[in-house]
């Protein structure tokens, strides 16, 4: 039996990889395309290194469409992941445009050419930042959204609707976004894992960068939060777990079982863990010292967000598995690697 093919636009980032080798894993082909504007070609090596074999990458930026229709000339597939977007939430506020470009014309290229091929599934890279600072926690896929905070956020959003306007509109078309709650850690060979550049934006690469020497101290984003200590809560999501929510959810589209022509998935762990919680256990299970302050709260930030992952955990079969302590033992085996540190 002939394997089914994904198509996987951003495949050489920190989620995209993590997904080509679920995908593989799981008995898919896999076609990769990433433009390398914020990922590396050594992430493509690391994903054939675990794999013990090739997977078909070409450096395509999905913004050119040209080059995307060569793309759907060349491979036969059923489905795409589309991954490949930029994410820096306060790169978005300085830089609009920037992300309305980049985010919307690629993923709008992605869904024409799937119209114009009879291509059938996509899977689309939403974001938890669609529910803003919700009424009711945890947040299920029916809490309504709030307005975006960034232009980032509002690409999601703007996204969203899109591809449930297309699936309502094109009979052909059937579309999950999986809304991600904090993707962290690293697979557990280290051979792929998070590659941010420049100063970091998010906790978990702060946190590795600054165990590792290369930042001086940790600022921690306020601690008068109504929470329980305070400091913000977050659902942290390993990115092996999360990597498996997309194998779920293209077998889900694969095998022809959406229940609707568009659908949404909350993928997170049902947890929520404060940044102290964080740090501490991060300190506990590498046996590190990790220098931080207390700084002012950060605009922009909610106080605190989880899902309810129950739609996932029934609907697709998945849950997340993996133990905060081993993903942030993952998290830091990755940062040693990179660093050639033993
Ligand atoms: N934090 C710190 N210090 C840092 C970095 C972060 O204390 O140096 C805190 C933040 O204040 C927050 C928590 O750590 O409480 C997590 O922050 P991240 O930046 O790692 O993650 P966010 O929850 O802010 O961002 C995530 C995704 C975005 C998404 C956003 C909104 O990374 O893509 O959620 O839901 F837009």
């Amino acid at each position: 039996m002939n394997k089914e093919t994904v198509l996987i636009s951003g495949g050489a980032g920190y989620i995209g990889s993590h997904t080509a080798v679920a995908l593989v894993e799981a008995g898919f082909d896999v076609v990769i395309i990433d433009n390398l504007s914020n990922s590396e070609r050594g992430a493509i090596d690391g994903v054939e290194r675990i794999l013990g074999q090739k997977v078909a990458f070409e450096l395509v930026d999905t913004c050119d469409k040209d080059a995307l229709r060569g793309v759907f000339e060349r491979h036969q597939f059923n489905t795409v992941i589309h991954f490949a977007a930029y994410k820096a939430v306060g790169e978005s506020m300085d830089e609009p445009l920037k992300y309305y470009q980049n985010n919307l014309v690629s993923f709008m290229n992605i869904v024409e050419m799937m119209h114009d091929f009879n291509r059938p599934n996509i899977l689309f890279s939403s974001s938890a930042t669609v529910y803003g600072e919700a009424d009711t926690l945890p947040v299920t896929e029916q809490t309504p959204r709030q307005p975006a905070t960034s232009p980032y956020g509002n690409t999601k959003q703007i996204a969203e609707d899109i591809l449930h306007d297309c699936c309502r509109a094109y009979a052909g078309l059937y579309g999950i976004a999986l809304r991600y709650f904090n993707p962290i850690g690293a697979h557990p060979s280290a051979l792929i894992g998070e590659l941010p550049r420049g100063v970091p934006n998010n906790l978990l690469p702060f946190v590795t960068q600054t165990a590792a020497g290369i930042r001086e101290c940790l600022s921690v984003f306020g601690d008068d939060y109504d929470t329980p200590d305070g400091t913000c809560l977050r659902d942290y999501i390993d990115v092996v777990d999360l990597a498996k929510a997309h194998v779920a959810a293209v077998r889900r589209m694969t095998a022809g079982k959406m229940a609707e022509k568009y659908e949404i998935f909350n993928v997170g762990t049902g947890r929520p863990v404060s940044v102290l919680e964080l740090i501490s256990r991060f300190e506990a299970v590498n046996d590190i010292k990790l220098p931080y302050k207390i700084v002012a709260r950060r605009p922009g930030d909610v106080p605190a967000v989880w899902a309810d992952t129950s739609l996932a955990n029934e609907v697709l079969g998945w849950k997340a598995e993996r133990s905060l302590d081993d993903t942030l033992r993952s998290a830091w085996a990755w940062e040693k690697h990179i660093r050639h540190m033993s």
